[in-house]
């Protein structure tokens, strides 16, 4: 099974529309005809525009980083799928656990905020980890089981065709601490379990499962030679342009 790499950034909140632009004038011509991988890069929403209008044209898609599920309505601060679609975004993260430690998101809104990116069109990373304290409680299995069962809840496999998911162990996020290649294969080895259990084996066959956590220039090649790792979530290392174009050319 040959599944596609989908290598994407994810800026959090850094970067203005000027450091925007900054960034895809020097990273586009560095990843120019790179087609082995899919290429994805989520900016804050104020740089969304700027971002797809840079990346026209280019082998670069743009995502958002979180949206919300309504159609439209009195929903003050929020970014419904049409929005994100209407201006050109591609793609949509949902779940990031700093959304579910910072902002109170739960197993249930991811729910809703998967089911609404897909009814829209848009292709969701979806992610899903354990926290330091749950890994070494050995819960991480609990863990993802109930991340993942929750998250596809009442979808269906022709729903969910978009669908693709991020392992990101939180005690690796930002820490400096990858996990091993080993290690994230066997959390991946379980999520597509349970994808297959949701969507049915062909379907998990194909799903893209990435890796997210402290991805380096020096550690992607080891991380993606594994066969259960499809692409690769990547935080501080995306916000320079010559390094997220070396983990994308790894
Ligand atoms: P870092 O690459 O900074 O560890 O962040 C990972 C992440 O959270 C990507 O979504």
């Amino acid at each position: 099974m040959t599944r596609k790499k989908l290598m994407a950034a994810n800026w959090k909140m850094y970067k203005n529309p000027d450091q925007t632009r900054a960034f895809f004038r020097d990273f586009l011509p560095l990843v120019a005809g790179h087609t082995r991988d899919e290429i994805v890069v989520c900016p804050p929403y104020i740089d969304l525009y700027v971002a797809i209008e840079d990346a026209k044209g280019s082998n670069v898609a743009i995502g958002a980083q979180d949206l919300y599920w309504e159609k439209e309505g009195a929903y003050t601060g929020e970014i419904c799928p049409s929005m994100l679609l209407d201006i050109g975004c591609t793609h949509v993260i949902i779940g990031h656990s700093e959304r579910r430690q910072y902002f109170g998101e739960t197993d249930d809104l991811v729910n809703f905020k998967l089911k609404g990116a897909l009814e829209a069109g848009l292709t969701p990373i979806v992610c899903v980890g354990e926290v330091l304290e749950e890994r070494e409680a050995n819960l991480t299995e609990d863990v993802l089981r109930r991340q993942c069962l929750r998250a596809f809840h009442a979808i269906s496999a022709k729903k969910a065709a978009k669908l693709a998911v991020a392992y990101e162990p939180v005690w690796a996020i930002g820490t400096g601490k990858t996990a091993t290649p080993q290690l994230a294969s066997a959390a991946h080895l379980l999520i597509r379990g349970e994808a297959a259990k949701a969507f049915g084996q062909d379907f998990a066959g194909n799903l893209r499962i990435l890796y997210g956590g402290s991805v380096k220039p020096e550690n992607v090649k080891a991380l993606m030679s594994e066969e259960e790792i499809d692409g690769a979530l990547v935080g501080g290392a995306s916000l320079d342009p010559k390094s997220f174009a070396a983990i994308v050319k790894y």
